[in-house]
């Protein structure tokens, strides 16, 4: 086996763009500023993502999902909180008129210093008095001010602020607003869960980091409805889930930690957050949050609707059900997973192989298939074909190389295992299987193929 060199996020990028997995938005017209498109390597890992949260989040555990509009009632958003508290700390260097996140600066100057427990004033005092260049420019810097991070639209043909409308900043207010319709036409008792997917929009300052922190993103989130007196309990238990998730998905226990919010970074609805952090190239960064909201959320809704949104229990009592919310944003754990997964290993003769370790699970393609010889397509499309039918594995066929090329290939976009259709697959009926990551191989009965790759099915 071969050493590992360290990781390099810029290495890693590179890669990501080169085998199809990102691919710079808008390119051809010279990029949009930190967007990416997913290519169709990072589209099946994500389609693999969302079938196991669903199996894990919904199917497991007796809830449903809905999917909500990304336009809502801008009511809505008055209700939530957002109109009024979702902002940033803004500050703008105005020798060249760029804007930042104060808590950014502070964090990457003065790592020392704990921006969650800081005032604005304070971010405010400690930029201007020590920051006196920044991002390769002198500075005089302006006053901080909070900047609401929905992205306005406008609904219908008429440009009035009564027309005016957001695109969504999370997938979960779609769900509290339809609690009573699903409710009504489910017959649900409590606990029980609402889950959503859906793309998100913030105008974030800075987006940076690569896919981390973008403008549009998806998330996975589950609104799990309790009784007051469960909320602990439930949240303990959410924490726990999403561990067991990302775990599940291949990420090394090492790289992940939990994260316990501080009181004074809460969100304005929360009563106790814990975030999963994992540990990408550029440090700790939050991968997805627990949050137990109280009944803030349907309180508001309640007040800002005049419906009720209670609940109605066994003993004829009515309670505003807490909420306990695993949020997870698939973005930032597929790069986890890709940054997790990806090595570059020495061989010998000084060659370099990548390799991205993912699990079987979530691989892009599975099982790779290819002929030895141009004489054996024939018989390795009839297996591939075969496969497709019985299976519903990912696969990939590639006749066009050499054998070792081709396995690189495979390799470098995380493919766990490669079939040969060699003169014994005609003779014997074998094939050879070549593992990703050991790079051994296995005679294995054709008959017996199916069976081998069950074996790997989480
Ligand atoms: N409904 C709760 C909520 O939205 P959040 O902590 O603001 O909570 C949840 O977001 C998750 O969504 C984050 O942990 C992260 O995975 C993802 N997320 C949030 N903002 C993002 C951004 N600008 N880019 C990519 N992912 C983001």
């Amino acid at each position: 086996m071969g050493d590992k060199i360290q990781k390099n996020i810029q290495n890693i990028i590179n890669h990501l763009k080169v085998s199809g997995f990102v691919y710079q938005n808008s390119e051809i017209y010279g990029g949009l500023i930190n967007t990416w498109d997913y290519g169709p390597l990072a589209v099946n890992i994500m389609t693999a993502i969302k079938k196991y949260w669903v199996r894990e989040f919904i199917a497991k555990e007796g809830n449903v999902q809905i999917d909500s509009k990304i336009i809502m009632n801008p009511k809505v958003w008055k209700a939530s909180g957002h109109l009024d508290n979702f902002s940033d700390f803004l500050i703008e260097n105005k020798l060249n008129q760029k804007r930042y996140r104060a808590d950014h600066i502070v964090k990457d100057l003065f790592p020392e210093i704990n921006v969650e427990k800081a005032t604005f004033e304070e971010l405010e005092e400690i930029i201007k008095e020590k920051v006196k260049e920044y991002d390769g420019s002198k500075t005089e810097w302006s006053s901080i001010r909070p900047f609401n991070l929905m992205f306005k639209t406008q609904m219908g043909a008429i440009d009035t602020a009564a027309n005016q409308t957001y695109l969504r900043p999370e997938t979960a207010q779609g769900i509290f607003i339809n609690f009573k319709n699903v409710l009504r036409t489910t017959r649900a008792k409590l606990p029980f869960g609402i889950g959503q997917i859906g793309k998100s929009f913030r105008n974030e300052i800075t987006p940076r980091d690569f896919i981390f922190r973008t403008r549009e993103f998806e998330q996975m989130e589950l609104e799990y409805f309790c009784n007051p007196s469960d909320d602990e309990k439930f949240y303990h238990y959410w924490i726990k889930k999403c561990v067991d998730f990302v775990t599940l998905l291949g990420l090394k226990s090492e790289n992940i930690r939990i994260r316990p919010h501080e009181k004074e970074e809460l969100s304005h609805y929360s009563k106790g957050t814990s975030d999963i952090e994992y540990l990408f190239p550029f440090g700790w960064g939050e991968l997805l949050g627990i949050a137990n909201r109280g009944n803030y959320d349907l309180s508001q809704h309640m007040k800002y609707s005049n419906e009720s949104l209670e609940y109605l229990l066994d003993d004829g009592t009515k309670i505003i059900p807490h909420v306990i919310e695993p949020s997870i944003g698939l973005d930032r754990l597929l790069l986890a997973l890709l940054v997790d997964s990806y090595e570059e290993q020495e061989l010998e003769n000084n060659d370099v192989r990548i390799v991205l370790k993912l699990d079987f699970n979530i691989a892009p393609y599975q099982v790779a298939i290819f002929p030895l010889m141009k004489k054996l397509n024939s018989k390795a499309k009839e297996i591939f074909d075969n496969l497709l039918q019985k299976t519903e594995l990912r696969l990939i066929y590639d006749e066009s190389g050499s054998i070792g090329k081709r396995y690189r290939r495979q390799d470098a976009i995380g493919t766990p295992f490669a079939v040969t259709i060699d003169f014994d697959t005609l003779e014997k009926n074998t094939v050879t299987v070549r593992e990703r990551d050991s790079m051994k191989q296995h005679v294995v009965e054709l008959d017996n193929l199916i069976k081998f790759f069950e074996n790997y099915k989480k």
